[in-house]
């Protein structure tokens, strides 16, 4: 009766759900297992490099790493990156990267990405392809079949001279994919500012892209548009953080 009753008492633990943010923790720890004392590295920006960033100042702190200089990809990680003690320069002083770590929106099989609803593509994409290796930290959700076509926002940074002008433009030129362009908006309903002084036109398709190099090169060739957040054949590698474990494409 006594074995009985403890066995009711305690019944065997739920399985263990892990939340979105902890497997971009999860994902993010293992990319920093990459870095190595004496490297220059690209920081990005969001809430899965974040985590990026806090680890590297610990083990900079516990004197695991040494002699590393960031590169940071905005103004956010710029600061999160001094407050935790990670000397910092800039692409001019360091125009060779040995390794990135950034989080990415969307990322297909062949590891092109969408990325910059964050706001900070133009710097990610300068300081990523400037890299000799680019590592990119995502949950599962962030796997897709085709980037772009998942009606969540393809952005796109423009100049603020008559930017209506620019978001047509770019509307026209994507219309066969089921386009809206939208202006992203920031506080009071005013527009959305970049780092760069710029504004963000968000591109909601509902069909997949057909050739992704070819609509890049015509994205960019509109006059208005200074980058887009399709980031293609950039990614060395993806972590992705599931709840049955992670695992590494190259
Ligand atoms: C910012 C980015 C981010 O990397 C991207 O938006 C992913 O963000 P998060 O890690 O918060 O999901 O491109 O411009």
């Amino acid at each position: 009766i006594t074995s009985e009753k403890s066995a009711m008492e305690a019944p065997s633990p739920p399985p263990m759900i892990l939340t979105q943010d902890e497997l971009k923790r999860i994902a993010a720890f293992k990319a920093v297992e990459f870095v190595e004392s004496g490297m220059v590295l690209g920081l990005g920006t969001g809430s899965t490099a974040k985590h990026a960033v806090d680890r590297i100042g610990e083990l900079l702190r516990q004197g695991k790493l040494e002699n590393i200089v960031g590169i940071p990809t905005s103004k956010k990680t710029q600061e999160q990156a001094l407050s935790v003690g990670i000397p910092l320069s800039d692409l001019d002083a360091h125009p060779v990267i040995d390794l990135s770590i950034d989080g990415a929106d969307e990322v297909d099989p062949f590891l092109n990405l969408v990325k910059g609803r964050g706001g900070s593509l133009l710097r990610e994409k300068m300081i990523e392809g400037a890299s000799k290796k680019f590592v990119v930290i995502v949950d599962e959700s962030k796997m897709v079949k085709h980037i772009g076509g998942s009606k969540l926002a393809l952005p796109v940074e423009i100049v603020p001279f008559c930017w209506k002008f620019t978001a047509e433009k770019l509307r026209k030129l994507l219309e066969g994919y089921g386009c809206e362009a939208n202006l992203r908006l920031g506080e009071k309903g005013k527009p959305f500012v970049t780092d760069n002084g710029n504004y963000i036109v968000d591109m909601y398709l509902d069909k997949d892209m057909g050739d992704l190099k070819v609509v890049s090169d015509e994205i960019l060739r509109l006059p208005g548009v200074v980058e887009h957040g399709m980031f293609l054949d950039m990614a060395s590698t993806v972590i992705i953080a599931g709840e049955l474990g992670v695992k590494i494409k190259n």
